[in-house]
């Protein structure tokens, strides 16, 4: 099974078009890698309403896997996590505590990142940290559950 994903760069300055996307690039790039197949992408400013709209927006077009980079920190505008929470299902810990565990060997500051996954409808939401190297290594190290869990979020009948 071909995973279907979506990209969502959370950044007001982004959105604003103050700079560039580079985080959604990147995850873009990493996806393909990983033989996914990119069926949206979006940029939103740190606004909760805006993050959740398009969570649900991704999740009705078929995603089965929504990345998110940025709003994961505790700057006052951070509230990606806010967001997925306010429109998750279940949390699944593992993804977040095994993020910053392995980037903590990378950067004392991944402490700060508040990356969880979750089911949104039928779909895996991953948030990620907002600077491209962190997103894409952030991925890199859970990558290998991402299809179990895909297809657990989907409802599709999954030996373990
Ligand atoms: N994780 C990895 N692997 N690499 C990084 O460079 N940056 C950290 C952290 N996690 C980082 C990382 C930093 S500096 C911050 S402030 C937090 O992610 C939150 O980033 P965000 O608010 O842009 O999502």
């Amino acid at each position: 099974m071909q995973i279907a994903a979506g990209i969502i760069t959370v950044s007001d300055r982004v959105a604003r078009g103050e700079y560039d996307d580079l985080g959604g690039p990147a995850l873009r790039e990493a996806a393909e890698k990983n033989g996914w197949r990119i069926l949206a992408e979006a940029v939103v400013p740190d606004d909760l309403g805006k993050i959740q709209d398009a969570l649900r927006s991704f999740a009705t077009q078929g995603c089965g896997l929504i990345l998110t980079t940025g709003g994961t920190g505790i700057a006052p505008r951070d509230v990606t996590p806010e967001a997925i929470r306010g429109v998750m299902r279940v949390e699944i810990p593992g993804f977040g505590e095994t993020m910053r565990a392995e980037s903590l060997k990378i950067t004392p500051h991944a402490i700060l990142s508040r990356s969880l996954a979750a089911v949104v409808d039928h779909a895996l939401v991953l948030a990620l940290p907002g600077k491209p190297s962190g997103a894409v290594e952030c991925l890199s190290f859970v990558t290998k559950a991402i299809p179990h869990a895909v297809k657990l979020a989907m409802g599709v009948p999954a030996s373990c």
